[in-house]
């Protein structure tokens, strides 16, 4: 790497120097007054605001810097999206660049769009090379469950407990929704749609009789359900490679393997939801390859254009015929400064050595991560890989019952120290930006580790 490359790579650093910085007790007073206003009109907000109502004014890498002057430091990229840290500088330029120059071209092509095609054909896995571009991951998601029954002919999807894909009537028919939320919206899964359990090593439904999870009794259980549960035309399984939202719970490495081969039996696609972990998350392009096994069709989104909205389906090569049939136009999928964010995100995670970066450090994460559960005993559970984290908090380790209570308090003090990250009730999910070094993780951590053990003496458990 020159000189200049490094400079390039160290953009980050200055305004990470003094992160996190406090000025005011936080949330501050400007962020309460500002987000109570917002409030008045914006309804819907997430429990991740509502639990700590702060407002951002800017950002830059890996640190966020609120309306009262508070600096913290980034454990969310946004939510999974700001990979390559907030305003890359190469990245803002590229859509800056085409702001100026053409907003829109519909689906016909531009300069930006012919590099993109083949820079996204080229870094991903498996002759998955027949594209469609989108703006929100559930565009993808819709768009790939037209994919597999155009390639298949076939009409009826099989995803998973706790897997989430979108909120629109394909993807939400694929996703576990709070109750909540299915309640208002009334019966959620449209015809044809169907959701088994899939392998959470923490909370297995089958083990063998050395207590480990069992993975072939899951497949069993699909081989029957295909036969007993479905009018035997399923096209694919829409499944996320690790659950994401459902709090970063990644599957026995047997997993993904033994799913293709039953895919494979029964002629049924493996759709891979990588919009939240792929494109570098957990140290691979996408994150299905860490078990060896390629994809029919995989969705990318969040970090494919670091905050900019572009999203993508991909299907394999010998499937672009099929795509044909389904068409990809969309207002604003693909237009020039959604294909330049993307290209210049892809040759920074190259350039940067990202890959490599997110390897090294997600080292440290996990040692962490062993750490937290070693320590603290409303700890029941961590996991992760690379940049893809998440701890589980429980009231006793042997019933493993959920601490809601304590993850909404760990996940505040964390906050109010100067952490900004990602609550979901009792689990606690940690997106750190993939440019993070090992000493900033360190900060972060220390952080999550003091809030964890402040939590513990208020509940009574040192
Ligand atoms: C795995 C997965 N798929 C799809 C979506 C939907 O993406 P979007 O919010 O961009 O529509 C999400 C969002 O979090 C996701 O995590």
């Amino acid at each position: 790497m020159s000189d200049t490359q490094r400079e390039a790579r160290d953009w980050w650093r200055s305004s990470a120097a003094d992160v996190p910085k406090l000025v005011t007790e936080t949330p501050g007073p400007e962020s309460r007054r500002m987000h109570a206003n917002t409030a008045k009109y914006m309804k819907g907000l997430s429990s991740q605001v509502k639990l700590f109502p702060v407002c951002f004014a800017e950002g830059s890498g890996i640190t966020l810097t609120d309306v009262d002057g508070n600096k913290y430091l980034d454990f969310s990229s946004g939510i999974y999206v700001t990979s390559l840290g907030h305003c890359h500088p190469k990245v803002s330029e590229a859509v800056c660049h085409w702001a100026k120059k053409l907003m829109n071209a519909h689906d016909f092509s531009s300069p930006v769009k012919e590099r993109l095609m083949e820079k996204m054909a080229s870094v991903l896995p498996g002759r998955l090379n027949a594209i469609q571009l989108y703006s929100d991951g559930t565009a993808a998601v819709e768009a790939a469950i037209r994919a597999a029954r155009a390639i298949t002919g076939r009409h009826e999807f099989i995803s998973a407990y706790r897997d989430f894909h979108g909120k629109t009537l394909g993807a939400v028919s694929c996703a576990q929704m709070s109750r909540g939320a299915a309640l208002s919206y009334g019966p959620s899964r449209a015809p044809g749609f169907y959701m088994v359990p899939r392998p959470d090593p923490y909370r297995p439904l089958w083990t063998k009789p050395d207590g480990a999870i069992d993975t072939d009794a899951y497949i069993r259980f699909y081989e029957t359900f295909i036969r007993e549960g479905t009018v035997g035309n399923v096209a694919a399984f829409v499944l996320e490679p690790v659950q994401g939202w459902g709090g970063s719970i990644f599957p026995p490495d047997d997993f993904f393997p033994k799913l293709k081969g039953l895919c494979d039996r029964h002629r049924i696609l493996i759709c891979d939801d990588e919009v939240l972990a792929g494109m570098g998350r957990t140290g691979e392009w996408l994150t299905l390859s860490h078990w060896g096994v390629a994809p029919d069709i995989v969705t990318i989104g969040k970090s494919l254009g670091n905050g900019f909205p572009v999203t993508a389906m991909v299907a394999r090569e010998e499937h672009g015929e099929a795509l044909e049939k389904i068409s990809a136009s969309s207002s604003y999928g693909g237009n020039p400064m959604a294909c330049a964010a993307a290209l210049a995100s892809i040759e920074v995670i190259e350039e940067e050595g990202i890959l490599e970066n997110v390897r090294t450090v997600g080292e440290y994460f996990a040692k962490r991560l062993q750490q937290l559960k070693e320590r603290h005993p409303i700890v029941g559970d961590t996991r992760g890989k690379g940049f893809l984290l998440g701890v589980e908090l429980v009231k006793d380790r042997s019933t493993k019952e959920p601490f809601d209570r304590a993850g909404e308090l760990v996940y505040q003090k964390a906050f109010r120290k100067g952490l900004a990250w990602i609550p979901a009730g009792h689990i606690l999910r940690m997106s750190p930006p993939l440019i993070m070094d090992e000493k900033r993780a360190a900060v972060g951590m220390d952080i999550i580790e003091e809030a964890i053990a402040e939590v513990e003496s208020e509940l009574g458990y040192r």
